[in-house]
């Protein structure tokens, strides 16, 4: 393939052609047909092609609805996006066993986003501390202008501080900025809080009469908030009499059920082989969430896995007890979502999810998310200590290699029954489906 310039100036229709030119065969043939996933109305089509750059089509990914959330004696039907078979029906299954046995509580413990402004600067280290404490202030009183929105709706700057890690790094330190951003995920505001106070703090540097000369050069490396937000944090757990979890797979009483499960979430707390996994099928709930309602799930997931690993080692987000005869099974997670601003509004299916949900504030979305979180992971650590997981794995593989075999309505009842004894493998159905293609 050859080097392009002008790329991004081209239009849709432009870079198609060049790009299938410089493909062959199928490739050619599949970016050729490319336009046949636009959207049909083309404001519609419009807006998607502005939240990205050099787009050529959309990507579409199955948008689905896991009903039965009761979280805090609140019924929510939670909409999914996620392309996983299994997902959706797993989180389902999980909310219907709790919604028998009292559902979700969730509490969101605090709300506080971060934002920091690196700095170089080559002095006295009680001289900065005299500057800074002299024109904190200042500093705060120079972004009002930038905060006045938020603040007439409750939010703002929390707290400014001056941190020394010029153990780690010669000469560097940080100001560091909290922030309530309300219902919004707050990236752009907090930005552009940290860039005005930047170069107001660059420009009073350059001005203090205490400071010698080069103590005026203070130079800022950058400013940005920070994604590991251990303060945007949410808990939620599910509880029950163990008598009342029931009788399960193969007939697995609730005791036996209470240990084997408590057993393989405390392996999550130990072994970061185990923890990994584990986390991953509580984040195949959250992102499903966080991509359906237009969040951010690079942010979501990045902050996560640092939050798991917070004590040094990664460990499971969710944990579990067996106390006096009570079941209880709980997380905690950082998560900094926004429910308005950004794709929320934008995106008319991150809108659509919103409303499905009632228009929760921030604070809300963040207790849905963790229950779906929490029922996601209740589901898979139930079938792996009870049936295992290809058992539920399977039935959805079973149907999407039938189908991508092209099989009837009938092939595939035939296919269901004859499988369910069976390993399902792609050769496997394919000889089947062979051995009854008189069948329509
Ligand atoms: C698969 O996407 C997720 C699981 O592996 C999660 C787990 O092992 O707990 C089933």
């Amino acid at each position: 393939m050859k080097a392009v310039s002008g790329f991004s100036k081209m239009t849709k229709e432009q870079k198609i052609n060049w790009l299938s030119g410089e493909l062959e065969g199928e490739a050619s043939e599949l970016v050729a047909n490319m336009p046949m996933y636009w959207h049909q109305d083309t404001n519609i089509q419009k807006r998607l092609d502005e939240f990205s750059e050099n787009t050529l089509t959309n990507f579409n990914l199955p948008f689905g609805i896991s009903p039965n959330f009761l979280i805090n004696g609140k019924h929510y039907s939670v909409p999914m996006v996620i392309e996983e078979s299994s997902v959706v029906a797993a989180a389902s299954l999980g909310a219907k066993f709790w919604i028998e046995r009292g559902g979700f509580t969730s509490k969101v413990i605090s709300t506080k986003k971060v934002g920091q402004v690196h700095f170089i600067w080559q002095g006295e280290k009680q001289k900065l501390n005299s500057f800074f404490s002299k024109i904190k202030e200042e500093l705060l009183l120079s972004v009002h202008h930038l905060a006045v929105n938020m603040e007439a709706r409750g939010g703002g700057i929390l707290s400014l501080e001056l941190i020394d890690m010029t153990e780690q790094l010669e000469n560097y330190y940080q100001l560091k900025l909290n922030f309530n951003t309300c219902d919004a995920m707050g990236a752009n505001f907090i930005n552009s809080i940290l860039e005005e106070i930047a170069s107001n703090l660059k420009q009073k540097a350059s001005l203090e009469s205490n400071f010698d000369p080069d103590e005026r050069d203070l130079n800022i490396i950058m400013c940005i908030l920070s994604n590991y937000t251990p303060e945007c944090l949410v808990e939620c757990s599910v509880e029950c009499p163990i008598e009342q979890l029931g009788i399960f797979a193969g007939g697995m009483g609730p005791r036996e059920f209470a240990q084997r499960f408590s057993t393989a979430v405390k392996i999550a707390e130990i072994d970061p082989n185990r923890a990994v996994t584990h986390n991953k099928g509580i984040m195949n709930g959250i992102d499903s969430v966080v991509l359906a309602t237009g969040n951010d799930f690079r942010a979501i997931e990045a902050c996560a896995h640092a939050y798991a690993a917070r004590d040094g080692q990664y460990r499971s987000l969710s944990s579990v007890s067996v106390k006096d005869d009570i079941f209880k099974f709980s997380i905690r997670i950082p998560l900094a979502v926004g429910t308005v601003g950004g794709l929320t509004t934008l995106h008319p299916l991150a809108k659509t999810s919103l409303a499905i949900l009632e228009r929760p504030s921030a604070p809300q979305l963040m207790q849905v998310m963790a229950a779906v979180g929490l029922a996601q992971n209740f589901s898979a650590v139930k079938s792996l200590v009870t049936t295992g997981i290809q058992k539920g794995h399977m039935k959805l593989h079973l149907l999407n290699v039938m189908n991508q075999l092209g099989a009837t309505p009938s092939q595939i009842e035939k296919g269901k029954e004859y499988f369910s004894d069976k390993v399902v493998s792609f050769s496997s159905v394919r000889s089947f489906l062979d051995s009854i293609k008189h069948l329509q």
